[in-house]
């Protein structure tokens, strides 16, 4: 067996990977944010429930539909599953009192059958005496389960999951019939035979009661991880899961299994005549755990949003060499860049509104058309497509399955394909030509914030690189542009230091049902964010529009008190947002107005006024965005909201 390092990770940064051994690492680096489930389990010498509790709450950010645990006690296994949160597990485990030493956990986000308690995971075989997590899709289940209910299977769920149970029940049965050296070994060939009959994917961790302290895990196309530590052996579909209690990971392969004992791990392949012990490396695991610790903030979101001036420093460090914007990553020469004429940024959600900013920058520096559209509408549509056409796929995850599947589409159309994502070796990152990363480092709230002005930036950096190449920006002009992005970072750190008059135009925002965002040109694409931030995390219905279509209908909503939240920072396009604001305000609306610091005027137009500091219109989204984070999270904890996990969201959107 050995060991192979990975250094700090700066969010999933891993340049610094020991190369030699990093590929499985890297495959697993990517895979494990490509679901949204989480599994613990622990075997050992320590209470289970604390420890799968633990994991659970680290994993949670992924799914948080519903949370469930099994625990080994003697030879019988309790099962304790809630619909929710594991918060809401966690009350009940108090007052339960279970004592067992080994178990598995799991936190659903759900995809086969609604979240509810009979659907939560860990599901149990007929006798009770299997009990599984798993994460992934199978995808012929209601094949298999009309043969099992055929034999006279019972099913408590409605998953997909459950039918994984019943196969490994009987596979086990039939298992006991052969000789074993060891008998454990019918247990995990039992597993690999339930699990050759499965087309999809899953990470799998088993129990049976004939063996209280053994768990047994195998994957495919579904990451998985087990580690032994000081007091006993764990097992995650993500590393932070166990990063507290252990850092001597095993990355396992698809189709290996691992059999976890208080004092062992051995890992095997399914061979011709049978299982094989086989040796899968050891990688030490050297990460910051703080990437998943609040570090004192009351919720990820607050900590996110106040890294934003690093993340800005980090996306800009190292991209002027000379007068000129460097993205090697780009992989297209001078003569390439030059030919593009047609640039399509596809992305989903917040990443699409990063989107809209790059598409004002790339026609207005580089003067070539850009569209942006929205992934899931990319990919069934029929795009003109040719090889000088650039598509620059935006996505915080790198996984998002319907982004994913636009760029596939594009580049099968003969498109070049650039991704600008934030985390390394992702579906998104492997898939295109060339990838920029944003430096945000992990994001655990659901609602992106510190990772959309990280592709912001990317993308104005992009938008530079497009011009200079094309000769539309002179050296003068990135060396200039360049030194006033990198004056937003400290910017955004002034907006951070005194959040008084967002307090106090969010709390007067509070209890309305509804609110109108209106901005013009990049002003609108703020917009459009600053409406979804709010709509997701608070439940408040949010609206975005051009505010010069404000007449051609939305002005219909207002009525006293109603707010519109206009961008009315200074731009070519000022005084028709103030016309705006004096129409609607005609109608009894409640302005709240992000405006530039030293206008005065605004005040007489607005009811609230927030001021960003001065910068130019190209770059105003990266300040004017922040005070809308700010504003969505004031109000949504004023109305009691879960700003770090809101309801029905997951934060990778891996199915479509
Ligand atoms: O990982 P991605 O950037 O591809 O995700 C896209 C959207 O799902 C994501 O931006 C989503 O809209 C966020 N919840 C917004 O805060």
């Amino acid at each position: 067996m050995h060991i192979m390092k990975i250094c700090t990770i700066n969010t999933f940064d891993i340049d610094c990977a020991v190369l030699s051994d990093s590929i499985t690492m890297l495959a697993y680096l990517f895979e494990s944010r490509w679901n949204m489930c989480g599994i613990v389990g622990y075997t050992g010498n320590k209470p289970a429930c604390n420890i799968l509790l633990e994991g659970l709450s680290r994993l949670e950010y992924r799914g948080y539909d519903s949370a469930g645990v099994a625990v080994q006690d003697e030879d019988s296994t309790n099962v304790v599953c809630r619909r929710g949160r594991v918060s809401e597990l966690q009350a009940s485990l108090n007052s339960l009192d279970i004592q067992g030493f080994c178990g598995i956990g799991h936190t659903r986000w759900a995809t086969h059958g609604r979240p509810s308690e009979a659907n939560a995971h860990p599901h149990t075989s007929c006798d009770g005496r299997i009990s599984i997590v798993h994460n992934g899709i199978i995808e012929n289940f209601g094949e298999l389960r009309e043969s099992l209910e055929g034999a006279g299977h019972h099913f408590r769920s409605d998953t997909d999951s459950e039918v994984v149970a019943h196969l490994i029940e009987d596979a086990y049965k039939k298992s006991l019939q052969r000789e074993y050296g060891n008998k454990l070994l019918a247990f995990v060939d039992a597993v690999s035979e339930a699990t050759s009959h499965l087309v999809g994917s899953y990470a799998l961790a088993v129990m049976n009661d004939d063996f209280p302290s053994a768990i047994v895990a195998t994957r495919r196309d579904s990451p998985l991880v087990v580690g032994m530590g000081e007091t006993g052996a764990y097992v995650a579909s993500d590393v932070i899961a166990m990063l507290d209690s252990t850092r001597n990971i095993q990355v396992l392969s698809d189709y290996q299994l691992a059999l976890l004992t208080p004092s062992s791990i051995t890992c095997f392949e399914q061979g011709s005549a049978g299982l094989n012990e086989i040796d899968v490396p050891i990688t030490y695991i050297d990460w910051d755990i703080d990437l998943a610790e609040k570090t004192g903030y009351p919720d990820f979101m607050l900590k996110e949003i106040y890294e934003q001036p690093r993340v800005i420093r980090d996306t800009l460090a190292g991209r002027l060499v000379g007068n000129s914007v460097s993205i090697d990553e780009l992989t297209l020469s001078p003569e390439e860049l030059n030919l593009i004429d047609r640039v399509y940024v596809i992305a989903c959600g917040t990443s699409y509104h990063a989107g809209l900013i790059a598409k004002n920058l790339i026609e207005g520096w580089a003067r070539i058309p850009c569209e942006v559209e929205v992934a899931s509408e990319f990919r069934y549509r029929n795009p003109i497509i040719t090889p000088t056409t650039l598509v620059v796929a935006v996505s915080q995850s790198g996984e998002t399955a319907d982004t994913l599947a636009a760029i596939r589409d594009a580049r099968v159309k003969g498109a070049r394909v650039f991704g600008i994502t934030n985390v390394v070796g992702s579906p998104v990152a492997r898939e295109s030509d060339g990838v920029i990363y944003t430096k945000a480092n992990k994001e655990i709230a659901v609602a992106s914030t510190k990772s959309f002005l990280g592709q912001v930036v990317s993308l104005t950096l992009l938008a530079m690189l497009l011009a200079q190449t094309r000769g539309k920006l002179t050296s003068a002009h990135i060396r200039q542009l360049y030194s006033e992005l990198a004056d937003t970072a400290e910017m955004v750190e002034r907006i951070l230091s005194d959040t008084t008059d967002i307090d106090k135009a969010a709390q007067a925002c509070k209890d309305a049902t509804s609110a109108l965002f209106i901005g013009r040109g990049m002003g609108a694409a703020v917009a459009h964010e600053g409406a979804l931030k709010l709509k997701e995390i608070s439940y408040l219905h949010a609206e975005s529009y051009a505010a010069g279509e404000m007449k051609h209908g939305p002005i219909a909503l207002i009525d006293e008190g109603f707010p519109v939240i206009a961008i009315a920072t200074n731009s070519p396009t000022y005084d028709k947002v103030l016309s705006n604001l004096q129409e609607s305000r005609a109608r009894g609306a409640m302005v709240v107005a992000i405006a530039t610091e030293g206008d005065e005027d605004i005040k007489s137009h607005a009811d609230y006024v927030i001021y960003i500091p001065h910068v130019r219109d190209a770059l105003s989204p990266i300040l004017a965005s922040v005070p809308l984070q700010l504003f969505a999270r004031s109000i949504a904890l004023s109305r009691g909201c879960d700003v770090d996990q809101p309801r029905n969201l997951a934060k990778s959107v891996t199915v479509e």
